[in-house]
C-alpha cells in the first residue's frame, strides 16, 4: 500500500495519488497539514460521549429517516452478506443535524478541514481519469461531492471485547468485511491498529498504523461513476488479542449530492436507500 508525503504538494504527488488509489483502492497520506495532536483531541472529547450511561447517550439516538445520531451496540450494523452485528457503537454527525454538545466545535474544526482536503483529492482523482470516462460524467468528481449534507462525520466506538457476551462476539468482527457506500472515506489517526484490506488477490493485510497519517480509501460509488478506474476493495476491523483495549476512529465519508447519477440503475440517493436497508439501520 503506497504511502505519499502530501508536504511535497507538487503536480506529481497529484498523480502519485490517483495512481495508487487506481491499483489498491487504499492509500496512505503523511503531512496532510491536519495535525495529529488535533485529532487526539478529538478522539479523547468523543470517548467522553461514548463512556456516558447508556440511557445518557441515548438522548441523541439516531433519527431512522436521516440515521443522523447515536446508533447504540444493540443496533451497530451488519455487514452486507452477514449475519452477526459489528461490535461498535456509532456516532453519525451531519453538518446542521443532531450533535452533542461537547463535542460540537472541536468535530466542526476538523470536518471543514477533512472537507477542503477531500475536495483537492477528488480534483487530483478527476484530473487523472482516462479522457473517456472523463467524457461521460455531468460534472466533474470533486464539484459532485461540493456541498453534499450527505457528506457524513462518523465516529466509531469499538468498546473493548469483554464488554460483549461471548454469544454477541462469537464469529463477529470489530466491523466485518465490507467495501464503503461513498465517494472516498478519510481516516485520519486511527488509535490503534486492527484495520485490514482485501488485495486484488484476495489476501488480507494489515493497513499501515503510523502516526500522523490519514488513510484514504475509494467507495463503491466513486467506483460505480468511474467504471471501477478507481475500485472500492472489502476491508474489515478485525477483534484485538487484548480484550481490554479499546479502539476509536474517525471515518469521514464523503458522499456525493443525492441527485448525482452513479450509473443507468442508481442515483446516490437510490444506491445509499438501498444499502442502509441490506446493512439493516433502516
Ligand atoms: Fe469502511
Amino acid at each position: 500500500m503506497k504511502v505519499i508525503n502530501m508536504s511535497n504538494n507538487s503536480s506529481d504527488t497529484a498523480k502519485e495519488f490517483a495512481q495508487a488509489l487506481h491499483q489498491s483502492g487504499f492509500v496512505v497520506l503523511t503531512e496532510t497539514g491536519i495535525e495529529q495532536s488535533d485529532i487526539e483531541s478529538l478522539y479523547s472529547n468523543w470517548l467522553n460521549f461514548f463512556y456516558q450511561a447508556d440511557d445518557s447517550k441515548k438522548s441523541f439516538l439516531y433519527n431512522k429517516d436521516t440515521v443522523a445520531g447515536f446508533i447504540p451496540r444493540t443496533v451497530s450494523e451488519t455487514a452486507k452478506g452477514f449475519t452477526k452485528k459489528d461490535l461498535k457503537e456509532i456516532y453519525h454527525y451531519y453538518d446542521g443535524k443532531i450533535c452533542p454538545p461537547e463535542q460540537k466545535e472541536i468535530s466542526d474544526n476538523i470536518r471543514l478541514r477533512l472537507l477542503d482536503l477531500s475536495a483537492k483529492l477528488l480534483g487530483w482523482l478527476h484530473e487523472y481519469l482516462p479522457q473517456e470516462i472523463k467524457t461521460e460524467l455531468e460534472e466533474p468528481l470533486d464539484s459532485m461531492a461540493k456541498d453534499s449534507p450527505q457528506t457524513l462525520f462518523r465516529m466509531n466506538y469499538y468498546p473493548p471485547l469483554d464488554s460483549f457476551s461471548d454469544d454477541a462476539k462469537s464469529g463477529a468482527q470489530r466491523a466485518e468485511s465490507h467495501a464503503d457506500i461513498n465517494l472516498i472515506t478519510l481516516l485520519p489517526n486511527v488509535s490503534s491498529a486492527g484495520l485490514e484490506a482485501k488485495t486484488r488477490d484476495g489476501k488480507w493485510t494489515p493497513v499501515p498504523y503510523m502516526p500522523n497519517s490519514i488513510v484514504i480509501n475509494s467507495g463503491d460509488m466513486l467506483a460505480m461513476r468511474t467504471k471501477d478506474f478507481y475500485p472500492s476493495f472489502y476491508h474489515r476491523v478485525i477483534q484485538p488479542s487484548n480484550s481490554h483495549e479499546e479502539r476509536i476512529s474517525l471515518a469521514f465519508c464523503v458522499h456525493p449530492k443525492e441527485e448525482c447519477k452513479l450509473s443507468e440503475h442508481h442515483t446516490a440517493h437510490s444506491f445509499l436507500q438501498e444499502r442502509y436497508r441490506e446493512m439493516k439501520v433502516k
